[in-house]
Parts: structure tokens; C-alpha cells; sequence
């Protein structure tokens, strides 16, 4: 089994992916902008090989590929840019997996939505718009509030909720930029995850996780401290509607084999509304909470589905695990934490994971990473109770940088 992976080295999860293919079997070729010798340890020693051409340039990596003569049995990305790059590739190369036409639609938020929604499934209403007189057509139509973003967007960026006129001139001059955007009804509800590891269309493992707050909001605001929890109980009644949309996303999309990350909105009425969904593992460290939920390694059981069409975890789930990434008050480097050590007197025993930047470090930018300038995260059988913690380190643990 000979692997073709992009970016094995970045962002940080690729890294445990490249292990997981070469522990399942593979033969890994990697394929990213990262030099042969800023490559980290954990993926070299899982590479056989590695070509360093960058991923912008699709027909620099075909020809590099080419160049190797080795027959490749799978070429695979987890990494949202260069999702279509992979298919493309596949196509050019003649390898088995999705289709450059099915991976547009996972990252071609309008095309996702128009395919979403033919298979009756509800979406938020949208357009696609490129001029400012077809932005304020929709808004006519749409009325306020309504949500700007790129076609192609991640992390929130250039996302703007509108809530009137003014406001649209403002993200207008915002997305300047943007050639071109979509326009949609705005939402309001809970936010979820729907995150699934497939073999031939069918989860062969799904996850429900909650944002608190929506990712709008927590990329908004700065001293918010963004947590996102895992639910144990995801077959609970309050989900079902969301795994049927889930499900049926799927479908319509025709996935085959590998991660998915969907996001959907349900409303206080009830009603679950489709956000967005991707052909590729979620980041921010959601892989490792989905880990720690029910004992599972999806680094390598992903490896697995997509070799070997076959999955061999743990799915029973004995865990809630939420994350808190926190951001620091004040600019410039890590000064202090403080109110970790009783946090950690206090929660200890729930805590899998406390990645806080260190003293001296200087701070990450919030915009750019979720991960912010650190994380807690924290496990409990029991939702509330792991809630609480979440909350706990949310307001009670605080970095100083200066
Ligand atoms: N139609 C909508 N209604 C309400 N909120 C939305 C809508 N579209 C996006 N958002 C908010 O903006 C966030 C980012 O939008 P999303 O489509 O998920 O793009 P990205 O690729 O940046 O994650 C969502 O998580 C949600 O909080
Ligand atoms: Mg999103």
C-alpha cells in the first residue's frame, strides 16, 4: 500500500495522520512546502519518502510525483486548502477515491449547499453574490440579520454577521477583497459538530461535539475563552435530527472513504439547519477530544479506512470532553498564569491534557488560531458536571502577557 500525503507535517495533526498510515501498513510518500529538514521528528521517522515542492503549485506536485516512478494506491489530504489538489491528483494520476467534482462540493460553499439542498435538506437561505448590487439584492430578499463570507472560507475568517443596512456597507468594505462571497439567512441556534471517519460513504465512526459559543461569536470577542465539548451521549434525542441531517449530507455529497467534519445549527423551534461541512479531519485538537471521548486512536483508525477499507476502534463513547483555549490579557510575551494550580488541585483527576503557553513565550495570535495561547481540556461521564469544569477554566484560570 503506497500512500501519497499531503502536508505531513502541518497543520500539527498531520503528524500523528502520517504515523497512523505507516502503523497501518502504508508506505508513506509525503508531499508539502515544509523542508526536508523542518520536518518533525514523528513524521520522519514514519515517512519512506518525502518531496518538498509547494503546494500551490499543482502541476510542480504532479510533476514531482511523476518524477518518483512509484505507483501510488492512494493519495490522501486532511488539510482543507488542498483537499481538491488530492482529487485532482488522484484524477491525473489515475488512483482510486474522491472524485475532483465530489470534492468541490466540500469546499465550494455554495455548490455544497445547492447539492445539500436538491436531497431536501434544509440549508440556511443563500446566494452566491460578486457584485455589492447583488449583495443588497439578497439582502432585499433575505432581510436581516443575514451572514457575509467567502466561498471558500475557514476559521471564520472574513465572516460578518449583519444585522442592518449600516452594517452592510461596513462588511461590505471589509470583504473588499473577497471576489466573491455568499449571502445567507442568519441562524440562530446551538451549533454542533458532526464529525465522521467513513468507509465507502458510511460511518464507521461519528462524534457530536457543541461549540460554546457559536465560532462567530468566540472569533469575535477576545476575552472570550472558546469551549468545545464532545458529547458522550450523542444518540440522545436531542441530537437525532442532527445525525439524520448529517447522514443525509453524506449522501447527497457522495462521500467515500475518510474523515468528515460537518458543522449544523438547531434551533430553538427544533428545526436543524446545515452549515458546513468538509472532506478532512476537524482541527483545533477536536481529533484528540474524539480520542479521549471513547478511547480510540481515529489517527490510525482513519489510516485504516482509507487502506484497508476497515476500522477496528473503540465506538463506545465513556466520555464528555471538553476544551478551553484561552487567551491572554495584555500584548507581547506570556508574563504569568494564574489560578491554574488551584484549577488543577481542584480538577486534576479530570484533566487529560494542559497545553497553556509558558511564561516567556510569546502570545499566538486569536485571529489566526483557535488554539489561541493554549488549552485545558477536561473529561467527565456525566455532561454538566464536565460543563462546569469547562466554565471553570474559562473564568477562573487567566494569562497575563506584557
Ligand atoms: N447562516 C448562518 N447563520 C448563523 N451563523 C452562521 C451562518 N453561517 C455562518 N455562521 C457562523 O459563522 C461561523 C463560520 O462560518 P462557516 O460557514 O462555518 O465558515 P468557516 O469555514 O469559516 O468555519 C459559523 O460557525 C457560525 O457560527
Ligand atoms: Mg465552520
Amino acid at each position: 500500500m503506497k500512500v501519497l500525503f499531503l502536508s505531513p507535517n502541518y497543520p500539527f495533526e498531520m503528524q500523528d495522520f502520517t504515523r497512523g498510515l505507516a502503523e497501518v501498513g502504508a508506505d508513506v510518500v509525503g508531499v508539502g512546502d515544509t523542508p526536508r529538514e523542518g520536518l518533525s521528528p514523528k513524521v520522519r521517522a514514519h515517512l519512506a519518502g518525502y518531496l518538498q515542492v509547494s503546494l500551490q503549485d499543482s502541476h510542480a506536485v504532479l510533476a514531482a510525483v511523476r518524477a518518483t516512478g512509484v505507483r501510488f494506491d492512494r493519495v490522501e489530504c486532511l488539510w482543507e486548502p488542498f483537499v481538491e489538489l488530492a482529487a485532482w491528483l488522484r484524477e491525473q494520476l489515475d488512483v482510486p477515491g474522491m472524485s475532483l467534482d465530489t470534492a468541490r462540493a466540500f469546499r465550494d460553499k455554495e455548490l455544497m449547499k445547492q447539492r445539500v439542498e436538491a436531497a431536501g435538506l434544509r440549508v440556511p437561505h443563500h446566494t452566491r453574490a460578486s457584485t455589492r448590487e447583488e449583495v443588497w439584492a439578497a439582502a432585499e430578499r433575505f432581510g436581516f440579520p443575514l451572514i457575509l463570507k467567502p466561498i471558500a472560507g475557514a476559521g471564520s475568517a472574513d465572516t460578518f454577521r449583519v444585522n442592518d443596512r449600516a452594517e452592510l456597507e461596513l462588511a461590505l468594505a471589509r470583504t473588499a477583497h473577497v471576489p466573491e462571497v455568499s449571502v445567507e439567512e442568519f441562524v440562530d441556534g446551538e451549533e454542533f459538530t458532526f464529525d465522521t471517519v467513513c468507509i465507502d460513504g458510511k460511518p464507521a465512526y461519528a462524534n457530536i461535539a457543541q461549540y460554546h459559543p457559536r465560532p462567530l461569536i468566540a472569533r469575535s470577542n477576545e476575552w472570550i475563552s472558546p469551549i468545545v465539548v464532545t458529547v458522550r451521549d450523542m444518540w440522545a434525542p436531542k441530537y437525532k435530527k442532527g445525525i439524520e441531517l448529517g447522514l443525509g449530507v453524506l449522501r447527497a455529497l457522495n462521500m467515500g472513504s475518510g474523515f468528515t467534519h460537518m458543522e449544523w445549527y438547531l434551533k430553538a423551534n427544533g428545526e436543524v439547519v446545515f452549515g458546513e461541512i468538509g472532506a478532512r479531519s476537524a482541527g483545533g485538537h477536536l481529533v484528540d477530544q474524539m480520542n479521549w471521548t471513547g478511547n480510540v486512536d481515529l489517527y490510525r483508525e482513519w489510516a485504516r479506512a482509507v487502506c484497508w477499507k476497515s476500522f477496528e476502534g473503540e465506538t463506545r463513547r465513556q466520555y464528555n470532553v471538553a476544551i478551553i483555549f484561552k487567551r491572554a490579557l495584555g500584548e507581547g510575551r506570556i508574563q504569568r498564569i494564574e489560578g491554574l494550580e488551584r484549577y488543577l488541585s481542584r480538577y486534576g483527576g479530570h484533566v487529560v491534557a494542559e497545553q497553556l503557553l509558558r511564561p516567556g513565550t510569546p502570545r499566538r495570535n486569536w485571529l489566526q488560531t483557535l488554539v489561541s495561547d493554549g488549552f485545558v481540556c477536561v473529561r467527565h461521564p456525566d455532561l454538566d458536571a464536565t460543563m462546569q469544569m469547562a466554565q471553570a477554566a474559562a473564568t477562573d484560570v487567566t494569562l497575563y502577557a506584557g
